[in-house]
């Protein structure tokens, strides 16, 4: 099985960004969300994107006069938002959100983790230590917020096959595998070349609950502002109080 790293390395990087379609109406939902949500700065101006990804935070948040720091393990879609993002403020760093306070510049007023990145984490441990560190490094009145699939209810049979996306010369589909904890995302990317070719290749992901992410969130320090669990998908704010 793939690590994280090799898995976007090897597959996933080069089609992340294709798979959603539409680009700027992604950029534009989460500046929806983000605007919707009174989520703008008001403070130090500092938001950090753990696991940015191409961008679909990291760009509106900037758009909204953040200055953003964009953390991701994959150079390739790193490379993808430099080349998107323009003159927007947002500083791309390649390396393991977990170690997020090495770049040094706490307190932050944001934090965001969306997009399904935390079921990414090794353990339910990491998940716990990840918001105890994102905790202390925001200021007084900060926020987080949090988006993942929520992988507690199990698929059984052929539901397991997810087809992902499919145009004239690609196909992209999924198929899961759940154990107690985790679930195994085994991904087969069909692209035409002078035949059709396969790559495929399978990551694990963290089966994270709703109900256990507030308890942690809650045990950490955080209050939560909003909770919702859409189409299978959990978005969390949560916020550190006032001092
Ligand atoms: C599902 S994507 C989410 C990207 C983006 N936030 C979105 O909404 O589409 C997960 C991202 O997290 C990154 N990632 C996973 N584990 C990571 C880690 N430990 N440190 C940094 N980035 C990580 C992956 O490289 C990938 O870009």
């Amino acid at each position: 099985m793939a690590t994280v790293a090799e898995h976007y390395e090897n597959l996933l990087a080069d089609y992340y960004s294709w798979m959603f379609g539409d680009f700027a109406g992604k950029v534009e939902t989460h500046h929806r969300f983000f605007f919707v949500n009174q989520i703008q700065p008001t403070k130090s101006g500092l938001a950090v994107d753990l696991g940015a990804g191409p961008g679909f935070q990291s760009i509106p948040l900037a758009q909204l006069g953040f200055r953003v720091l964009a953390v991701d393990l994959s150079r390739r879609l790193l490379e993808e938002l430099h080349c998107r993002c323009g003159s927007l403020p947002i500083t791309p760093i390649h390396g393991d959100l977990m170690n997020f306070t090495a770049w040094g510049e706490a307190p932050m007023e944001l934090c965001v983790c969306m997009g399904d990145t935390l079921p990414h984490l090794p353990d339910f441990e990491s998940v716990t230590l990840l918001l105890e560190q994102v905790y202390l490094s925001l200021e007084a009145g900060g926020r987080l917020v949090l988006s993942f699939r929520d992988l507690s209810l199990e698929l059984h049979g052929t539901d397991r096959f997810i087809p992902v996306r499919s145009d004239a010369d690609t196909v992209f589909t999924c198929f899961l595998e759940y154990e107690s904890n985790y679930v195994t995302v085994n991904d087969l990317l069909y692209t035409r070349k002078e035949a059709w070719e396969l790559n495929k290749s399978s990551y694990r992901k963290l089966r994270i609950s709703m109900e256990w992410i507030v308890e942690q969130l809650e045990k950490a320090g955080f209050t939560l502002h909003q909770r919702e669990l859409t189409n299978g998908l959990v978005t969390i704010i949560a916020g550190k109080p006032e001092a």
